[in-house]
């Protein structure tokens, strides 16, 4: 199959799915390798052939969906992002719920692939910030459509090239050798993983810290956006935060949150105390 006739029918293609080819650019190679791979298992001769087919099988649509799942992701992904959630934004949050008497602090992991982003908090917490935080705990919810994404998180154990950002104090506390793998120590497994379709349901909140990176703002048309990146947000705590990848921008649902101070990609809800006011006026 030709890249360009492949990029055609993509361009044609996820629009239907909600989702926009401009995030599909870089990551193009994957998807037409699926797809190549699934018209010949259905004996087609190529990719109008396939066309074709979809048009006459509609649960064919279902199939192209998880064809464009892209399930890229490691440790630590983003330093700069987790060394600002170290150091200003975890400790901010934990100084809020310790002020209000509360004993947990909740984040959301949402679109967690394989587990590498909710694993790499609850390995920087316990690991780096829990020790000076006694009486805190914090509990991760993680979310995903895809359950093979999610089988492999509940296994934990990943190659070394998906741990390879991670500091060198994290990696020596985080993980136990198996052959060529690496896995995250039962203690620092403090996960649960949830298989929920972002676009039609968000695990019950509100939380203090939410990623959502680097699939929403990503991969989905601008309207889909709107609509999902509206009720994540609904889901922060008044004062809590928002992270999301390093070269997304927020559609205009995000409009009510602020930058975190100089932290990139991390937005702040307003606080009780401004939501009032706002109310109030
Ligand atoms: C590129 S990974 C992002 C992983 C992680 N957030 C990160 O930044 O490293 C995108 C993930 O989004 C998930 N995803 C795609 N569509 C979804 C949907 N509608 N609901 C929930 N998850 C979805 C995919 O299965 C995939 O695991």
């Amino acid at each position: 199959m030709k890249t360009v006739e492949c990029v055609e029918f993509m361009q044609e293609a996820l629009p239907e799915l909600g989702l926009r080819w401009a995030g599909f650019r870089k990551v193009r190679g994957l998807v037409c390798k699926r797809l190549g791979k699934r018209f010949a298992e259905l004996g087609l001769a190529d990719l109008a052939a396939y066309r074709a087919y979809v048009a006459l099988h509609p649960p064919e649509w279902h199939k192209l969906e998880e064809m464009c799942r892209i399930p890229i992701s490691r440790f630590y992904r983003d330093r700069a992002v987790f060394a600002s959630l170290e150091r200003d934004v975890l400790p901010a949050l934990a100084a809020e719920a310790v002020a209000q008497d509360r004993h947990e602090l909740r984040c959301w992991s949402a679109c967690c692939a394989s587990g590498e982003e909710p694993y790499t908090l609850s390995i920087l917490w316990h690991v780096r910030l829990a020790p000076a935080l006694p009486g805190l705990t914090l509990r991760i919810v993680a979310t995903d459509i895809d359950p093979a994404m999610l089988r492999r998180a509940r296994i934990g154990c990943y190659l070394a090239s998906s741990t390879k950002e991670l500091p060198e104090d994290l990696m020596r506390a985080a993980f136990d050798r198996s052959g060529e793998q690496y896995c995250v120590r039962t203690a620092l497994r403090t996960v649960d993983f949830l298989q929920q379709d972002i676009r039609e349901s968000v695990p019950d909140g509100p939380f203090d810290l939410i990623l959502c990176r680097n699939a929403v703002l990503t991969y989905f048309l601008l309207a889909e956006q709107q609509q999902v990146m509206k009720r994540v947000i609904a889901r922060l705590e008044p004062g809590g935060a928002l992270v999301i990848g390093l070269h997304e921008t927020l559609p205009p649902s995000g409009a009510g949150l602020a930058t975190w101070s100089n932290a990139r990609a991390i937005y702040r809800a307003p606080s009780v105390a401004a939501t009032w006011f706002s109310s109030a006026v």
